[in-house]
């Protein structure tokens, strides 16, 4: 479709004004105005079939503009013209709606085009109706006689009605090891800015996930929550623009989301087209339907092999950093097989000829193996891990270079900078991808790594530093500013490569911790690194806020010796995500090895439910009141297993909770079994799915960093070995 416009008088009026959207379970239904402007008519539960009480005009603007029908309100889309021009006034143009990946669901974009300039916006959706979540991006290109500046492109920008009691959460705190901080508050009146910056682990400072509660507290099964994630491996913005009613409790929300536009507007040239960060969101009654709504999702359209049950990893970084040799490891190899791992993986500090990774400050960038702690290279470590059986993984970080490296005196051009001197963080500088020779370099890195150590089929993906410097020597002068969104499509079509070439290899991702958790990222990989943070008290609160939007079997978590918490404790813990160790396994006394071993066996017979079931939570950690405390729980599909985890983060004078089992089947006999990890299991009884949900296991715990995991069986069901 040409762009058109109403000067040459071409502007092809839909005949349908009206646009509905289901997404499943709730939708929007957009319409055009006499002027083809674009009103939002309806949102929500009943969005998709809301009616039109009055002319569309009366309706707020579906996706503001600069310069659009609302002038003092904050714009979503706001553009410089070719000619200086500030504003932009769109109308509709067309409507193209496709079928979409899964049976039942279609793409949609919504074509506008400006009034006056030949310039183009499309507002584009894809459903996913079997889980609720719906995609949403804009898409803006033109023919202008030269270039155009975006300055604003949000993704998607909802208005709807927010009662006086609403309420925002965000999941983020002081940057590393505090991933995940749960913080709720109340929406007042004003711009609450909710942004993450510093390019390569911008979701360090702040997840981008929100969760709005529109008429006041939720709790898990009922109540208004909406849940929008932001798939972009960069800086983020959420905006939440409230204003009073005159004379009603009531207040206007618009919402706007996308990626973050503060240095970073974009120059888009005639012909070319910018496309928005894709933002999922949906809309649920109670947390519990926003948590299975983003898992369906995530698992059908984010991540790798959703299926495949996530190994036991054995991690060597916490136990030995850099200090290691090849005996060393050989140990750990044996002891993780020992306590039962599926996986080892060799941390951070393998590498370095020249310039020796004995600290941070040297050979990042150099991918040969150091002989002098490794004199064979990798192979006699996977040899040993063949031996015994378990599997070899190891750590890369591709888009990063200490200056003491052989690749930087190499290649010094090849740095992410402006015009200054770079500067160094954790000694490092990141890598340009928008340079073609890095991006070749950089997925080269795999194809070398893996060569060399052939039998490996686990990668650890980190990133250990911000962008401090932003610049591109492969844009123009007045393009720097497009290095933001355009690394992140670079460092997306590395990520994409390297899957491709090495479809078998398992990926985690990790950036200084959960640095690059989004469901855009997510898309390469099997996992990710939840934080570098691993007491386990934070994690527990950590991974429940985690656990609101991605499964457990994304959610690496490991026991170390972080905090120096009970051994028990701490296995529970890591035995709610995706089940590992980062201990010195080596070290561990015999009772301490039971533990280990005693919780792999744990593992093994809950990994299934716990990655692939249904998360229940029965006890908040995070909730207002008493925080001492957290219960949940993993069931099958088919109600016939369950696991509980049971949690006593810290003393508390409050009452014992409820333990209310729910979500099993009310008919059938359950086998219950108990443990705290110090013994074996032990068989508590048999029990009804009814008594369970109603109360007839009592919270047994009193000690602060103690913990049960209650396994559950249906009388009729063979344990799993
Ligand atoms: C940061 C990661 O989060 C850690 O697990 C570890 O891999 C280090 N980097 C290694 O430098």
């Amino acid at each position: 479709m040409a762009i058109a416009n109403s000067e040459d008088g071409a502007v092809e009026q839909h005949d349908d004004l009206t646009i509905r959207l289901d997404a499943g379970g709730w939708g929007w239904t957009w319409s055009a105005d006499d002027d083809g402007r674009l009103h939002q008519v309806g949102l929500g539960p009943s969005g998709a079939d809301a009616a039109l009480d009055v002319d569309a005009i009366w309706y707020p603007d579906a996706h503001p503009t600069w310069g659009g029908p609302d002038p003092v309100r904050p714009p979503a889309l706001r553009i410089t013209h070719a000619d200086g021009t500030t504003t932009t006034r769109l109308r509709l143009h067309g409507v193209e709606r496709e079928s979409g990946p899964d049976n039942d669901d279609e793409i949609v974009r919504i074509v506008t085009t400006d009034e006056v300039f030949a310039f183009r916006a499309k507002f584009c959706a894809r459903t996913h109706r079997a889980s609720g979540v719906l995609e949403q991006w804009i898409e803006v290109d033109h023919e202008e006689d030269g270039p155009v500046t975006l300055w604003d492109y949000d993704s998607i920008a909802p208005a709807f009605l927010i009662g006086p009691e609403a309420r925002v959460t965000q999941f983020g705190g002081a940057g590393w090891a505090d991933e995940w901080a749960w913080t709720t508050e109340q929406l007042t009146p004003g711009t609450k800015v909710l942004d993450s910056l510093g390019g390569v682990q911008p979701h360090l400072q702040r997840s981008p996930v929100l969760m709005i509660e529109p008429n006041g507290p939720a709790d898990e099964a009922s109540g208004e929550v909406i849940g929008c994630s932001i798939l972009w491996g960069g800086n983020t913005r959420f905006a939440a623009d409230v204003r009073p009613r005159s004379g009603e409790q009531a207040r206007d929300l618009r919402l706007r989301v996308g990626a973050n536009p503060l240095g970073a507007h974009y120059v888009l040239d005639p012909g070319r087209t910018f496309t928005s960060p894709v933002v999922a969101w949906t809309w649920a009654n109670g947390r519990q339907e926003l948590t299975d709504r983003f898992h369906a999702w995530t698992r059908a359209r984010v991540l790798r092999d959703p299926d495949r049950t996530r190994p036991i990893v054995a991690n060597n970084w916490e136990s030995t950093f850099f200090d290691f040799d090849e005996q060393r490891i050989v140990g750990l190899i044996d002891r993780a097989a020992d306590v039962g791992a599926d996986l080892f993986l060799l941390d951070d500090g393998w590498f370095g000829t020249s310039s020796p990774r004995d600290d941070d400050d040297a050979g990042l960038g150099d991918w040969e193996p150091d002989r002098r702690k490794l004199p064979g290279g990798l192979a006699p470590l996977i040899d040993a891990a063949v031996d015994r059986g378990i599997r070899f993984g190891i750590w890369v970080e591709p888009e990063m270079v200490n200056p003491d490296s052989d690749l930087f005196r190499e290649h010094p051009d090849w740095v992410i900078r402006d015009r200054r001197e770079p500067r160094e963080h954790r000694n490092q500088f990141a890598l340009d991808p928008l340079v073609d020779e890095v991006r070749d370099f950089e997925v080269a890195v795999f194809d070398r790594v893996l060569a060399g150590a052939s039998g490996t089929s686990y990668v650890k993906w980190d990133a250990n530093r911000p962008v401090t410097d932003p610049g591109s020597r492969a844009l123009r002068n007045d393009r720097q500013s497009n290095s933001w969104v355009d690394w992140v499509h670079a460092t997306w079509e590395v990520m994409e490569r390297v899957a491709a070439a090495h479809p078998d290899v398992e990926l985690m991702l990790c950036a200084s911790g959960g640095g690059r958790t989004d469901h855009g990222t997510l898309r390469w990989f099997h996992e990710f690194w939840t934080s570098d943070n691993t007491d386990p008290v934070t994690r527990v609160r950590m991974q429940w806020s985690c656990g609101h939007w991605f499964p457990a079997s994304a959610m690496a978590a490991h026991v170390t010796a972080w905090g120096g918490r009970p051994l028990p404790f701490a296995c529970a813990v890591a035995l709610s995500g995706r089940f590992g160790f980062d201990l010195d396994l080596a070290a561990l006394d015999e009772a301490d090895t039971a533990v280990c071993s005693r919780s792999v066996a744990v593992a093994r017979r809950t990994q299934d439910l716990v990655q692939h079931g249904r998360l229940r939570r029965l006890v908040s950690p995070v909730a207002d009141g008493d925080r001492s405390r957290a219960a949940l729980a993993y069931i099958d599909p088919a109600s016939d297993r369950a696991v509980v985890f049971c949690y006593q983060i810290e003393d508390s004078a409050a009452p014992p909770p409820d333990l209310l089992i729910d979500g099993l089947d009310d008919a059938t006999n359950y086998d219950v079994t108990i443990t705290d990890l110090t013994t074996n299991p032990r068989p508590v009884g048999r029990l009804s799915g009814a008594e369970l949900g109603d109360g007839a296991l009592v919270w047994d715990l009193t000690r602060a960093t103690t913990a049960q995991v209650i396994e559950v069986s249906a009388a009729r069901v063979v344990h799993r070995t």
